[in-house]
């Protein structure tokens, strides 16, 4: 008979990356023991399996073989240049929203014709490296951006490509904070209003803009596929109207936004879903069909793994606090994301009943956890958290001064630090001039 905990461990099974498995009773990652990792490299630490990385870019690419289609990676889910690399050498593109990203995107060995740069609010900077670089694409978030980029390519005399992002009033259903449609969002210029059609006048008359492509993201966590074909089919409509308007249209991006599931109970969009739902209507079009996926290729890929601190019983319920939290994963406290937790040695011990994970942050709301079905837990013991690799360290801060955790990528029974762990003196060395001391 099976363990309530081994029930644990094959119900989160699907949530770990490839190359997990438990030996001599301990969580592994690509043969190396979690506890070991942990030892060597301290806590709060960060674990990437590059074959999950490679599997899940293979998932997408052969998902859309069946037309045409551009495959970024959305940069904002995971900017760490070794994790970029790996992405890179699956042959996908890149979506960045800073001269941050770009950078990291260069160093890890994206042309820049194969990146293309997002944001409701780009400095003149990033356009003017946009530009210089010649990037793919500048996707235009508003009419003022629009006319910052018309001003600099006149001044530096250079075609730039833009595309057009606008906003669409299908609304999706996931976490208002992740939702990037309907006219009340900050993102894009709305679909069908005087601004769109002042757009498109605008980039008319300028000769140095060339409008390749339409985008609209619809936002994040969305598993249900029906509204990307809302989607495309309304951007099929714009594109073929600007085309024959003599606009030299080529693509047609539905971003990214793909569901994940955080815990055995949650919802996924698979890309297989995405590219069945979309092909048939892209296929006729003689448009490139462009996504822009972020989570869906990382997420799986990276675990957290945190040394417990103290356990405290209250009256309210088991309280294991360990010593990461909301510095180095904040969408628990942004949007109430859930997840799933494993006690790193002994996984197969019975479930002692629910816990709250809390973080060591100096704030309520840093819970990592909720109602995690969890064996005995001591202080000292390591707790690992699935589904960390996405959004946590791109979205990382150093509140109460608590340095950001160090990455390591395992590949093929080899591991790699890949990011060191910050200290206390990178954290203060910006601090300047405190010449009262
Ligand atoms: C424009 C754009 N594209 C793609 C993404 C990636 O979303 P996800 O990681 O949910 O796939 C985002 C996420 O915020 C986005 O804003």
């Amino acid at each position: 008979m099976q363990t309530q905990t081994t029930d644990i461990y094959s119900r989160v099974r699907a949530l770990l990356p490839d190359a997990m498995s438990v030996a001599g009773d301990v969580l592994t990652l690509d043969g190396f023991a979690l506890d070991s990792l942990a030892e060597r490299y301290g806590t709060p630490l960060y674990v990437y399996d590059e074959q999950t990385i490679r599997s899940e870019a293979r998932g997408v690419r052969n998902a859309f073989t069946g037309i045409d289609a551009r495959v970024s990676f959305a940069s904002k889910a995971c900017d760490i240049v070794g994790v970029m690399r790996v992405l890179r050498d699956e042959g996908l593109d890149l979506d960045v929203v800073s001269a941050g990203e770009l950078e990291a995107g260069l160093r890890a060995g994206f042309q820049p014709e194969q990146i293309h740069l997002h944001g409701n609010c780009k400095t003149d900077s990033e356009l003017e490296l946009a530009i210089r670089l010649g990037l793919h694409a500048i996707v235009i978030d508003n009419l003022d951006e629009l006319d910052r980029v018309a001003a600099l390519a006149g001044q530096s005399d250079r075609i730039v490509n833009i595309m057009l992002r606008v906003t669409l009033a299908v609304e999706s259903t996931t976490h208002p904070h992740l939702q990037t449609s309907g006219y009340s969002s900050k993102f894009g210029i709305p679909h069908d209003s005087p601004e769109e059609a002042a757009f498109i006048r605008k980039v008319a008359g300028s000769p140095l803009l060339h409008l390749i492509g339409v985008h609209a993201h619809l936002g994040s966590q969305i598993a249900d596929p029906a509204i990307y074909a809302d989607a495309a089919g309304e951007l099929v409509d714009l594109a073929s109207r600007l085309f024959a308007g003599g606009f030299p249209i080529n693509e047609i991006s539905v971003g990214g936004g793909w569901a994940v599931a955080y815990t055995s109970e949650g919802n996924d969009l698979p890309p297989r879903t995405v590219a069945e739902i979309l092909q048939p209507l892209l296929r006729e079009t003689g448009f490139r069909l462009a996504v822009e996926p972020g989570r869906a290729l990382v997420a799986r890929s990276g675990i957290a793994l945190y040394r417990v601190g103290s356990i405290k019983r209250s009256p309210g319920g088991r309280i294991v606090s360990v010593d990461g939290g909301m510095g180095d994963n904040p969408r628990p406290a942004l949007y109430d994301a859930s997840y799933t937790a494993l006690r790193v040695r002994s996984p197969a011990d019975p479930s002692e009943g629910p816990a709250t994970i809390a973080g060591r942050y100096c704030e309520s709301g840093d819970v990592l956890v909720r109602g995690a079905p969890l064996p005995e837990v001591h202080a000292g013991d390591l707790i690992c958290i699935p589904m960390s690799g996405a959004y946590h360290l791109s979205m990382a801060s150093h509140y109460n001064l608590v340095p950001e955790p160090a990455v390591i990528l395992t590949r093929g029974g080899q591991e790699r630090l890949i990011v060191r762990r910050a200290t206390i003196d990178d954290l203060l060395a910006r601090n300047v001039n405190d010449i009262d001391r």
